[in-house]
């Protein structure tokens, strides 16, 4: 088996969800293209309708959200569902931590155990009344928002969920609202808030950076945005052609901005066969068809804490293909993945000794020792999209079947994964 052709992944699950929500905010239309639509996206869609958003669909990929500013919102009459979506409802908080109605926001059995107060303390800080179970970490939480003043945050876990919700709040509080990082997490709401015309100073700092805006600001819609496919999902089918001998694969008008290709970085240093082509710019964001060829001499490598936040959502998947590299490969500083759709680091160390890899876990990390030969499985996917995609692409490379036990979770990022595996997939 060998993966070849052309594809063209869904789109940025992350600039979806922003596209809805700054567009929401914005004081005139915004028309949004290649928009993502998936289990998570929807949850979006769906809770700004329920703010008195409306938002057209021109066709099931392509929005037209008309946005009448902050001032725009409603008091929702029922309590929102963000479903399996942590950016939805830490995005959203930030929104509703600015207006002066009562709302309540909750999720799904994964969602409701996700740790909440690293945004709900900050926005309490900056005035807002914020309640929920064990003090408010958990959801569901109740949400009473108003005048805010901005605040200056240091972002320790760089969080672009954080981040973006405080930026967001930061729009309608009195005075400066600064948030600073130690280093980069993705900066997609700081390029969009740009796009509509908002004043925001970008400061380099040691390794990190500073983001400062002034409250009070509107942004300016009658905008277009055009989304670019998600490397999140592209980097699945990178992986399964760099290990499956013969392949040759063209990922399509990927997103490759620097916060968020460090899993196609990575694959290089261990010597995998990526070319970047047609490097050019969409919404100011930067895309390029990638390259990828089967690539038999991998080496183990070293993931540092200050490399996690731009693959973050890649790890399950960079220890698959660990497995098949020479020597160590060493994973530090991703605590973070604990606290995600599962715990990615306990899922992808299970699943993978199942399998037959030597593989430790760390409280903060994993230690994967290759090459070793991989076998069928029972995967237990948590009911986590990236885990039952990580571990099918683990599956192609196995001797013996891998079974699921939830391959339906794929729709909250890539409804159509099973189908385009197929399509690359020849004998
Ligand atoms: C996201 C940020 C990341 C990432 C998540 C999407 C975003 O989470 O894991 O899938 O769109 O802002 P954190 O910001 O919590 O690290």
């Amino acid at each position: 088996m060998k993966i070849e052709g052309t594809l063209r992944v869904p789109s940025d699950k992350s600039i979806s969800h922003r596209a809805i929500i700054l567009g929401s905010l914005a004081d005139g239309p915004v028309r949004v293209k290649n928009w993502l639509r998936a289990a998570d996206t929807l949850a979006t869609l769906n809770i700004y309708r329920q703010l008195g958003v409306e938002i057209e669909e021109l066709s099931p990929t392509e929005l037209v959200v008309k946005g009448t500013g902050f001032e725009g919102l409603r008091e929702p009459s029922d309590i929102l569902d963000a479903q399996n979506s942590g950016t939805t409802t830490r995005l959203t908080l930030g929104v509703l931590a600015t207006q002066p109605f009562f709302s309540v926001i909750t999720g799904d059995n994964s969602l409701r155990r996700r740790p909440m107060l690293r945004v709900v303390k900050p926005l309490r800080q900056m005035g807002a009344s914020i309640d929920g179970r064990e003090e408010g970490n958990l959801l569901p939480l109740a949400v009473r928002g108003g005048q805010l003043k901005g605040i200056s945050f240091f972002n320790k876990k760089a969080s672009a969920q954080v981040k973006s919700a405080l930026l967001l709040a930061g729009l309608q509080a009195e005075g400066i609202t600064e948030v600073e990082e130690p280093y980069l997490s993705r900066d997609h709401t700081e390029r969009m808030l740009q796009l509509f015309e908002v004043d925001l100073s970008i400061i380099p700092t040691e390794g990190g950076i500073l983001v400062k805006l002034k409250g009070g600001q509107t942004l300016k819609g009658d905008k277009d945005i055009v989304v670019p496919a998600d490397p999140s999902s592209a980097a699945f089918f990178a992986a399964a052609a760099v290990l499956l001998p013969g392949s040759h694969l063209v990922l399509k008008d990927v997103l490759i901005n620097p916060t968020r290709d460090g899993f196609f970085r990575k694959l290089k240093e261990m010597g995998a066969n990526i070319e970047y082509t047609n490097v050019r710019e969409i919404s100011r964001e930067p895309i390029a068809d990638i390259e990828v060829k089967y690539s038999p001499d991998l080496r183990g490598v070293e993931v540092h804490p200050e490399e996690v936040p731009a693959m973050i959502d890649e790890l399950p998947l960079l220890a698959v293909v660990a497995t098949q590299a020479e020597g160590r490969t060493l994973i530090k500083g991703a605590s973070e993945l604990r606290v995600k759709e599962s715990d990615r680091i306990k899922a992808t160390v299970e699943n993978l000794r199942r399998m037959g890899a030597k593989i430790e876990e760390l409280p903060d990390g994993m230690v994967i020792e290759g090459k070793t030969p991989l076998k069928g499985a029972k995967i237990k996917t948590y009911d986590d999209h990236r885990i039952a995609m990580a571990f099918t692409i683990a599956g192609l490379i196995a001797d013996g079947p891998v079974e699921l036990d939830n391959p339906e979770c794929v729709k909250i990022s890539y409804p159509n994964f099973f189908e385009d595996l197929k399509k690359v997939l020849k004998p």
